[in-house]
């Protein structure tokens, strides 16, 4: 079997070991738009390209003879790859380019949510005059300011975060109506957000373990949002603030999501759709949908496949197998960002990595944002790399994980030492009992 992967960052080698450790042995091709080192070794043929050139993945699938195309991000979707994989009669994994729009366009996906599940949305309105934009925001008060395209997760500016009072509000959200002739306000919920992700061959869905990630760039989240700095999963697939009872309102959102969108368009699901939600004092409410694995989620939920993966990603391009089972162990991943991340686009640095060391902790390393040179690893400004360990509790994995990166020593990058630590998570639990007692 020949499966072309397509995509760079670390949810991709975290993909790529997943398919390497399966039963058939799958042969790996890769197509990527910078070389990563850990994709690379995985990897039997190596392309490099861009992620918007759909022509090109296209035929590099029909002439590799490939099995099975994965698509890990959010680009090569939007431009349409599965139609033409689809087109050309290949299975591929990811949803098409009109269904990845439960991701590209968030207006969208309010309307689907406020036909088939409206209890998770927000108050919202999709914005096309200046009347409306000051009638709204006078309305709602505290607000989410949204483009409604990508923008690769700059775009969005909250209430007593980024904005501060409506004049900086309406400011924002007029700028973006002269720029786009559209944008999206919303009220601003109030709790903690979870993603739970969902694998869907078009008929089943089936769940991953709830998991939280760490948006901002500096402990006690200080600093401007970025990627991700990590996250973590619970041995029972639960969150410290999320109960099975939210857990299964979750799914069954993200289910009634998916029968509308495809009965909207005609056409099915296949891949994976991300939920990010919000748990609120009336409930889970849906922030937004993304039409691809989250990253770093998706480190952690890939690695603890039991199901063989080559099955789970073969079967939600296809049909899915009966179950998809995951070890019931905690997750934690960190990444290492250059010094200088996300504020500035730090100079790529070289890095030494002590493979001894992982390997003595029991850890892993994934690559992201790295590139092998003559002199070894370098970083080449985005996040580098994710330091993930599997262990029975979120504890004892968040220790073996800050052991590996104390151990590394590597100069020239960093990373938050508070994510999934127990004070950490305490404050999320706190924070969700203050909400749920309307503090
Ligand atoms: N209605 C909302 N209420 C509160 N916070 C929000 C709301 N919408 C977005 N946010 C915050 O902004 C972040 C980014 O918004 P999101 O819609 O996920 O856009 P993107 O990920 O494309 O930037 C969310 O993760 C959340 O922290
Ligand atoms: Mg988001």
């Amino acid at each position: 079997m020949k499966i072309l992967l397509v995509g760079h960052g670390g949810r991709e080698h975290a993909i790529a070991l997943a398919l390497a450790r399966s039963r058939v042995h799958p042969e790996l091709a890769a197509y990527m738009s910078s070389i990563n080192p850990g994709i690379e070794e995985l990897s039997s043929r190596i392309y490099n390209g861009s992620m918007q050139d759909v022509g090109s993945i296209t035929s590099i699938a029909k002439g590799e003879r490939v099995d099975l195309v994965v698509i890990g991000p959010e680009e090569p979707l939007m431009h349409g790859v599965i139609d033409q994989l689809l087109e050309a009669g290949i299975p591929a994994f990811g949803p098409t380019r009109a269904l990845a729009n439960l991701e590209g366009n968030k207006a969208l996906l309010r309307k689907i949510i406020s036909l088939a599940v409206p209890e998770a949305n927000p108050i919202y309105r999709e914005c096309v005059t200046r009347g409306q934009v000051c009638d709204t925001i006078h309305a709602v008060q505290n607000v989410a300011v949204k483009p409604v395209g990508l923008t690769g997760g700059k775009g969005v500016r909250v209430s007593g975060k980024q904005l501060s009072g409506e004049a900086e509000a309406e400011e924002y959200a007029l700028e973006i109506l002269v720029r786009d002739g559209k944008v999206l306000i919303e009220e601003l919920l109030d709790g903690e957000e979870y993603s739970q992700m969902v694998f869907s061959d078009g008929v089943h869905l089936m769940p991953m373990p709830l998991a939280q990630d760490a948006k901002y760039a500096y402990e006690g989240d200080q600093g401007l949002m970025t990627g991700g700095m990590g996250s973590y999963t619970q041995a029972d697939q639960l969150l410290p603030f999320v109960s099975e009872s939210d857990r299964q309102k979750s799914f069954e959102i993200l289910k009634k999501v998916i029968d509308a969108a495809q009965g909207e368009f005609g056409e099915a699901y296949h891949g994976v759709l991300y939920g990010q939600f919000m748990l609120t004092r009336s409930g889970p409410k849906l922030v937004e949908t993304n039409a691809r694995f989250g990253d770093p989620e998706a480190i952690n939920v890939v690695s603890l496949l039991r199901t063989d993966p080559v099955d789970v990603f073969m079967g939600a391009a296809t049909t899915l197998p009966d179950k998809i089972e995951f070890e019931p162990m905690a997750s934690v991943c960190k990444y290492l960002v250059p010094e200088g991340y996300p504020e500035t686009r730090p100079e790529p640095v070289s890095v030494q990595i002590a493979e001894s060391v992982l390997e003595e902790e029991g850890t892993r390393l994934i690559y992201a944002g790295a590139e092998r040179q003559r002199t070894g690893v370098v970083a080449t400004g985005s996040r580098f790399a994710a330091v993930l360990a599997v262990r029975p509790t979120v504890e004892a994995a968040e220790e073996a994980v800050e052991r590996t990166i104390h151990r590394l020593d590597l100069k020239g990058v960093r990373h938050r030492p508070d994510v999934a630590t127990p004070a950490l998570l305490k404050k999320r639990v706190e924070h969700m009992q203050r909400v749920m007692q309307g503090q």
